[in-house]
């Protein structure tokens, strides 16, 4: 089968940082399905995790949209030929090929009303979002949760894009931020209920709309910048969830204890990484976000797409993530 694979220690602009190569067609095994890939969506932790100089090549891409090619012989959740998404696992080859294996647990069936590119965009912005609400912050989606506040720090992002829309249809007060107008407008398009601009003081803003302190806080962007404004902003016993390793040390003193403030992190990727005991979490995930964008209840996300799947092509849409000025998400088309 062909793969792209970055080489090691090769900077995004020279040649030959990926190159696309003939790999043995993987056989599945176990819990394993072989998906044929159709499409790929676009995340940082591609860029942040291309291989160093010591590395080996490496076949990137974590979401993915394909079908069923073969089942390992423990596979009980599809069959050869369903259609499937899924964001994949950090420790194994990636989704840049015309072959991945990857274990059903984390496989969700792909919503119907989507082709293969728009599912593509879905899976691990889904998954962060919906189990830092509601897995880290421990929201009840079912309970009543009018009257509690929720500031997304990087609202327009692939993740704050998935978290406003979750947020929303648990009952929150959603206030995103944002610092310019498309990522404005598309963040108050996704049902925000005010948006903020990061470039200019969080707490005045927040006054301004009378929500001065926030019931919880999910930071889908830069830990450290915010570490202050969230421990000024956040209510007494109120909740953050942090998805973003910190720069340098944090101190959990001053307002962190005054206010009793619990910190939770959230990694997609912990499931699968320690094959937890709730590891087929993520399948109902998946399963439950396909069916949510089925009913018309939440949207795509998707929001700029390249095809076909070329190392150029690639190479575009990594440098488009660095850029940190995505809005919603990018895909490639196989
Ligand atoms: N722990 C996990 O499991 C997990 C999962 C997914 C992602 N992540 C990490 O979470 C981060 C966000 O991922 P993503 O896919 O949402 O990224 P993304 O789509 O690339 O985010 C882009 C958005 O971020 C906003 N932004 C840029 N700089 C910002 C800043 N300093 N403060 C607040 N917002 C800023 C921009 O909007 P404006 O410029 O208009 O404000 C832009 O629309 C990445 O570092 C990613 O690696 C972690």
């Amino acid at each position: 089968m062909k793969a792209i694979q970055f080489q090691p220690g090769i900077a995004l602009d020279q040649p030959n940082a990926a190159l696309e190569v003939e790999l043995p067609t993987p056989t599945a095994e176990g819990h394993d399905i072989l998906v044929r890939i159709e499409a790929v969506g676009l995340n940082p932790v591609d860029t942040k995790v291309r291989p160093g100089a010591d590395a080996e090549p490496k076949t990137l891409g974590y979401d993915a949209a394909g079908t069923v090619e073969a089942i390992g012989d423990a596979v009980t959740l599809f069959k050869v030929g369903d259609p499937v998404y899924y964001a994949g696992d950090i420790t194994r080859p990636g989704s840049n090929a015309d072959y991945q294996l990857v274990d059903e647990r984390i496989v969700g069936r792909r919503p119907t009303k989507l082709d293969a590119a728009a599912s593509a965009a879905l899976p691990l912005t889904s998954l962060t979002a919906w189990e830092s609400l509601f897995d880290r912050l421990h929201i009840d989606p079912a309970a009543d949760n009018s009257g509690k506040s929720l500031l997304i720090i990087g609202g327009a992002g692939g993740v704050g894009s998935m978290g406003i829309q979750l947020a929303k249809l648990a009952g929150l007060t959603v206030i995103a931020t944002a610092s310019r107008p498309d990522s404005k407008a598309w963040c108050l398009e996704l049902g925000a209920d005010h948006v903020v601009n990061r470039r200019e003081s969080i707490p005045d803003q927040l006054k301004a709309i009378d929500i001065p302190q926030v019931n919880y806080i999910a930071n889908f962007n830069n830990t450290e910048n915010y570490w202050g404004i969230m421990g000024e902003v956040i209510a007494p016993q109120g909740h953050i969830v942090l998805i973003v390793e910190q720069v340098g040390t944090l101190d959990l003193g001053g307002p962190y204890k005054l206010k009793s403030v619990s910190v939770s992190w959230e990694l997609m990727f912990t499931r699968s990484l320690f094959t937890t005991a709730d590891i087929q979490h993520q399948h109902d995930i998946l399963n439950r976000v396909a069916e949510l964008i089925d009913a018309g209840k939440i949207k795509c996300t998707a929001n700029d797409s390249l095809s076909p799947l070329t190392v150029e092509n690639i190479i575009k849409a990594h440098t488009l993530i660095e850029s940190g000025r995505s809005i919603g998400k990018l895909t490639i088309t196989k």
